[in-house]
């Protein structure tokens, strides 16, 4: 089962997240972290920060990889994911460039860059923790309805949806590219934790259909539940359309403290 978590707040998600991310470096110092980019996720990478910033933790060794970039996009633009990454987590969080990969959507090297960062995933031992978000039309990364469940990094004809959503970071739709080259579904079924964030009722629908509908590559957040350990953080916004909310939340409450996130 996907274990579902109900926050009060996504900053309450932002620090039980960054908490097992402290847990996992301090274990592991060179762990590797998988980034989502967008709005979701801000709130883990500014409790990160803040840890950071405190003394807490040191994250000069994580390595990383982004979950996605726009194919075509100048890696300069500030709405690229290389910028973003840049801007919201490399910068913020402390971490060495030198180990932080997004995948690479310059056009010239565009056919073998799905399976060069697949390579890197592989050469770095495997994504520990992946975090995640989920679009509207219930995608992950940019794997839209209609993607293959054991898809690997490759590139993706982005939806209507998903350019009229990303539309407000770039001005007008007609900016956002129709193209991406994002990490697979299989990539993501290979992470040893997937956690996934969602907030607003704006996403209600698609988390619902994402962990109590069925498996299929209508709802390509769907494979959470194939994955082998998931976890989906949200609020009442968002869980609102749950079925089985009173059981997440016993379950919640019922476990055992070693059972961590
Ligand atoms: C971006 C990504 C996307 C977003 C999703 C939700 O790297 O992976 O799947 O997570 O589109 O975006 P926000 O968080 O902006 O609502």
């Amino acid at each position: 089962m996907v274990e579902v978590v109900l926050v009060e707040s996504p900053r309450e998600a932002g620090q039980l997240v960054a908490r097992s991310i402290i847990d996992l470096v301090a274990a592991k110092p060179d762990a590797v972290l998988g980034f989502a980019t967008g709005t979701t996720p801000l709130v883990i990478y500014n409790e990160l920060a803040a840890a950071v910033k405190r003394g807490e933790c040191d994250l000069s060794r994580v390595r990383g990889f982004a979950l996605d970039e726009y194919v075509g996009l100048s890696e300069a633009h500030p709405e690229s994911y290389h910028s973003v990454i840049e801007r919201d987590v490399i910068g913020p969080l402390g971490l060495d460039p030198n180990l932080v990969h997004v995948p690479n959507g310059a056009l010239d090297s565009i056919q073998h860059a799905g399976q060069d960062f697949e390579d890197a995933i592989i050469a770095a031992g495997g994504i520990d923790l992946q975090i995640l978000g989920i679009g509207t039309v219930g995608h992950l990364g940019f794997n839209e309805p209609g993607s293959s469940l054991s898809s690997l990094t490759r590139v993706k004809t982005l939806t209507h949806q998903t350019r009229q959503d990303n539309a407000r970071f770039f001005g007008t739709i007609d900016e956002v590219p129709m193209h991406s080259i994002t990490q697979g579904l299989g990539t993501i079924l290979r992470s040893e934790h997937a956690v996934m964030l969602a907030f607003g009722e704006s996403k209600a629908k698609a988390v619902q259909r994402a962990v109590e509908g069925g498996v299929s590559a209508s709802l390509p957040a769907s494979i959470l539940q194939l994955h082998r350990h998931a976890t989906v953080l949200v609020d009442a916004e968002a869980a609102s359309r749950l079925e089985n909310l009173t059981y997440y939340q016993r379950a919640w409450e019922q476990k055992m403290v070693w059972q961590r996130l």
